[in-house]
């Protein structure tokens, strides 16, 4: 059987879970949209479900996933509904649904719901992405009341820049939802992953945690005691010795410098590991840090085993995990870890605790 596995560690999640709640105070919707970051949305929801408060995904269709796989938790859908045929199913699957804009207050005011919407009202408090503008939000909740469709309202924002520490934008976003909502009445919710760990003048009432969640810190030079969740690792398929100046794979990349050990590892990109990987990117084999050399294949990579004498056929190999966090492959192929989580397909998922 092909090695090429990721291994799930659901204790670490739960772990990370507690840790957002206990360090933000109040309650926590547990973010598993996109198949939780690419680890499987229902058993990551399973593994969660005696401990959140509830769920968020970004849509319908994610929240029926839950529904159908026996998830009886609340579910917020992120992205509200598209049509007023999603209204019918929220409320037949009682779901939870973000307002972000007046189309979707229009869908609500033509709708016969059987039971008073759960809604979330999102403001645009300076993302400038989705959600009401500071002088219209008080306007969006006011009809959202009179439709008389509504039960409770928590009012939300989302922060453009909260991993980032020293920028002054979060405060700012901050003081315009401050400004906006201080006569409205309801819950608030603001804080995401980075505003969980460093921005706790953005705690509230419920914390949105997403990437945290997954063991991959927002902020990593402040360490915070999170777990990884997913171990991306294969297995050396083939060991081959190349001579000093010999080029290795696609595109001749890698030329060897010395005479080199080359390790062949059974996963590629069409696994999820980025071909715009540099020679270089780490590697650990057998659990000892080593480097990517040569471009990586569709389905198959190479590594440098030539400081490694005991490493050879069958050894181990983490592209990241406990010992290659994700956030330092993301940071050598110019995204973020939350894209490289997402990608991780056609591997075997294999879940534990
Ligand atoms: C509205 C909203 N809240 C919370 C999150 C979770 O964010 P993070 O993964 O940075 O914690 C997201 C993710 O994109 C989001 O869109």
């Amino acid at each position: 059987m092909r090695p090429a596995r990721a291994l799930i560690d659901l204790d670490a999640l739960r772990h990370n879970y507690h840790l957002a709640r206990s360090r933000h105070g109040g309650r926590a919707l547990a973010v598993v949209k996109a198949n939780a970051y690419g680890h499987g949305a229902v058993p990551c929801a399973r593994a969660l479900a005696a401990d959140v408060d509830g769920f968020a995904v970004a849509f319908l269709e994610e929240a029926l996933e839950l529904r159908a796989a026996g998830i009886d938790q609340p579910i917020l859908l992120l992205e509200g509904v598209f049509s007023p045929d999603e209204l019918e199913q929220v409320v037949r699957h009682d779901l939870w649904i973000v307002v972000h804009h007046a189309e979707q207050i229009r869908i609500i005011d033509h709708a016969q719901p059987a039971l008073p919407l759960q809604v979330w009202l999102k403001m645009n408090s300076g993302m400038n992405r989705a959600g009401f503008l500071p002088h219209e939000l008080r306007a969006a909740w006011q009809r959202l009341k009179d439709s008389g469709k509504v039960g409770d309202i928590t009012l939300m924002t989302h922060f453009a820049r909260a991993d980032e520490p020293h920028v002054v934008t979060t405060t700012e976003q901050l003081t315009a939802f401050d400004a906006a909502t201080r006569d409205l009445p309801g819950p608030r919710s603001l804080a995401n992953s980075g505003a969980i760990l460093g921005w706790p003048a953005a705690h509230r009432d419920w914390a949105r945690p997403g990437i945290l969640l997954y063991g991959a810190d927002p902020m990593p030079d402040e360490p915070n005691g999170l777990r990884p969740v997913m171990t991306l690792e294969s297995a050396v398929m083939a060991v081959r010795e190349i001579p000093a100046g010999a080029p290795l794979g696609y595109g001749a990349r890698f030329h060897a410098e010395r005479p080199t050990r080359v390790g062949l590892v059974a996963l590629g990109y069409a696994d999820g590991y980025p071909r715009t990987a540099p020679d270089g990117t780490p590697v650990a084999v057998d659990g000892v840090r080593t480097r990517l050399i040569g471009r990586v294949s569709m389905d198959m990579l190479t590594v440098d085993l030539t400081d490694l004498p005991d490493a050879g056929l069958g050894s181990r190999v983490e592209l990241w995990g406990a010992n290659i966090p994700v956030n330092r492959i993301a940071e050598a192929v110019h995204t973020i870890s939350y894209e490289l989580l997402c990608n991780v397909k056609r591997v075997r998922f294999e879940y534990q605790g």
